[in-house]
């Protein structure tokens, strides 16, 4: 409001308006839509506003491009936005914006991945470390201790595919006969997966599991193995659980995978945390949501 004060006596702008009427103007910034999970995460935010009449959304896509994210910020904060939500498509290109929009007063919700520092209102995300380690766990279980694993990462500048390698190699590394083989990046997507684990199945003549950062990179790896008939010789592992048709769960429930972690995406609580902040409640400055193993 205190932004509103200073402008009162000059021409109403639209953030003048939209505050006397009682409404806030949010600008989320996604990093991408093309993958379902941020369909998801999009839809979520959109069906919890909906209960908030007094907040009006704005979204940008920023199609995995990182300087595509910057200008979509800037744009946010030359609208006047009262808050920024924003999921990072990699941590350090999108430092600079956050911190310039945090230091213009502009309260800040960093979702699902990070930025370097902390300088934001509140993260909210799963801990992904944490994820790493229950995945690297439930592999060894599933190898009984021993065996040769694929590991298929998500988009490196992502602190997800950070955290999800390091949690899983310090679980295994407790099974001395548990290898990684090979570790090909797929930046979270199914058919840059299908592509890495063709050349890791022409270079490895065994396998027993593929931990992939995400469900759609996992089933993409499976897919690579099925067309050359080797899928039943591994198990496959993956991150996300979404329901629905196209979900993880789905692909559990038909046995491609053996398992996945849910990740939460948080857009339910982006937009309850950022009502408390704009009501001028002090909030937490991390968030972390819970996972949960889905096996059959
Ligand atoms: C979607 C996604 C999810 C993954 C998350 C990590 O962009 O790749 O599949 O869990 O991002 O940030």
């Amino acid at each position: 409001m205190s932004r509103c004060l200073l402008l009162v006596f000059a021409v109403a702008t639209g953030a003048c308006g939209r505050e006397q009427r009682g409404k806030y103007l949010i600008g989320f910034s996604q990093a991408n839509l093309g993958e379902p999970w941020r369909v998801t995460m999009n839809a979520e935010i959109a069906a919890r506003a909906a209960d908030f009449p007094e907040l009006e959304i704005v979204y940008a896509d920023a199609q995995q491009d990182n300087a595509k994210q910057v200008a979509d910020v800037e744009n946010f904060l030359r609208q006047q936005i009262d808050l920024l939500i924003i999921s990072p498509n990699e941590a350090k290109p999108l430092t600079a914006v956050v911190r310039r929009a945090y230091e213009a007063k502009i309260p800040v919700i960093v979702l699902d991945r990070e930025v370097e520092g902390d300088s934001y209102t509140t993260f909210i995300g799963a801990d992904n470390r944490e994820i790493g380690r229950a995945a690297g766990e439930y592999a060894a279980t599933l190898l009984g201790g021993k065996g040769l694993v694929v590991e298929v990462k998500g988009l490196p500048g992502s602190t997800p595919a950070r955290d999800r390698s390091d949690g899983f190699r310090e679980a295994i590394a407790a099974f001395p006969d548990i290898r990684i083989i090979h570790d090909p990046v797929a930046n979270w997507l199914r058919e840059e997966a299908l592509t890495q684990m063709e050349a890791a199945l022409s270079a490895q003549h065994k396998i027993d599991l593929v931990y992939a950062h995400n469900d759609p990179m996992a089933v993409g790896a499976y897919l690579a193995a099925k067309a050359k008939g080797r899928d039943g010789e591994m198990k496959f592992i993956g991150i996300d659980g979404l329901p629905g048709l196209d979900g993880g769960r789905q692909a559990v429930a038909d046995g491609r995978l053996a398992a996945t972690f849910v990740y939460p995406t948080g857009g339910k609580e982006a937009v309850e945390i950022a009502w408390q902040i704009l009501r001028g409640e002090t909030v937490p400055h991390r968030i972390t949501l819970p996972t949960e193993r889905i096996t059959k």
